[in-house]
């Protein structure tokens, strides 16, 4: 039986996760068919596996996530310190295709010039908020070509670079509640544009040229 792991979640995680992943994974996969969701939470200790059928597992230790780094399209943070490891634990996802990021705190200084490799990440939602916002738009996430939905919600962006004209396979462009002063011209070059919710800022004016984008359909 081959078993594709779709989806990891961490809750309330701490980077102690990372070092332990766990060797018991395997005896579970025999019992298992399809694999839904994995995650953790709290201490780390503990592994939660939901499988189709709903039925939730736990396991002390954590699996040999090695194998799945490159068949893993859906990681979820929930609670969690968001630091440069946690970064780097995240690029290591090579074909992730949707990262969540809910109620999490960011460290100040993370560099996140490593999902400049992303190829495939056509979601990114980072919604709620923990102690420590995000307190800048990663620059690296300009070059995220393949996005097709960023949601960066309840954080404390202060501005956004023209380079967001990168962004071309933009569909949904949410972020609201944060402090963002000036919505910089590359926003008319993405023509694909039908959501975006900019409420809750410090925008002053909408610019004209907000008008040309005719597939809009919520601002
Ligand atoms: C899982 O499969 C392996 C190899 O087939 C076997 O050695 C092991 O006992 C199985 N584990 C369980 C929990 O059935
Ligand atoms: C971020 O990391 C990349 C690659 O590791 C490095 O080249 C770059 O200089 C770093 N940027 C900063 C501001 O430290
Ligand atoms: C942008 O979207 C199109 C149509 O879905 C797709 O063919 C293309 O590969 C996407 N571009 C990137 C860089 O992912």
């Amino acid at each position: 039986m081959k078993l594709v792991l779709k989806a990891l979640s961490f809750a309330t995680v701490f980077l102690t996760a990372k070092a332990s992943i766990c060797n018991k994974f395997e005896d579970f996969l025999n019992e298992t068919n399809d694999l839904l969701h994995l995650g953790c939470e709290d201490d780390a200790s503990s592994l939660y596996f939901r499988t189709s059928n709903e039925v939730l597992l736990r396991v002390n230790d954590f699996p040999e996530i090695e194998s799945f780094r490159s068949s893993l399209r859906y990681l979820e943070f929930r609670e969690a310190d968001v630091n440069q490891d946690i970064v780097d634990l995240i690029c290591s996802f090579k074909n992730l295709q949707e990262l969540v990021m809910q109620e999490c705190d960011f460290d100040k200084n993370i560099n996140w010039s490593c999902f400049e490799n992303f190829k495939d990440l056509t979601h990114i939602n980072i919604w709620d908020y923990g102690v420590n916002k995000m307190n800048q738009f990663p620059d690296a996430f300009y070059s995220l070509t393949s996005l097709k939905s960023l949601h960066i919600q309840a954080q404390n962006i202060p501005s956004l670079s023209d380079k967001i004209k990168n962004l071309k396979n933009l569909t949904t462009l949410l972020l609201d509640d944060n402090s963002i002063q000036e919505i910089p011209k590359g926003f008319c070059e993405l023509k694909n544009l039908k959501k975006i919710d900019l409420t809750s800022n410090e925008i002053r004016e909408l610019p004209d040229f907000i008008n040309k984008l005719i597939n809009l359909e919520i601002l």
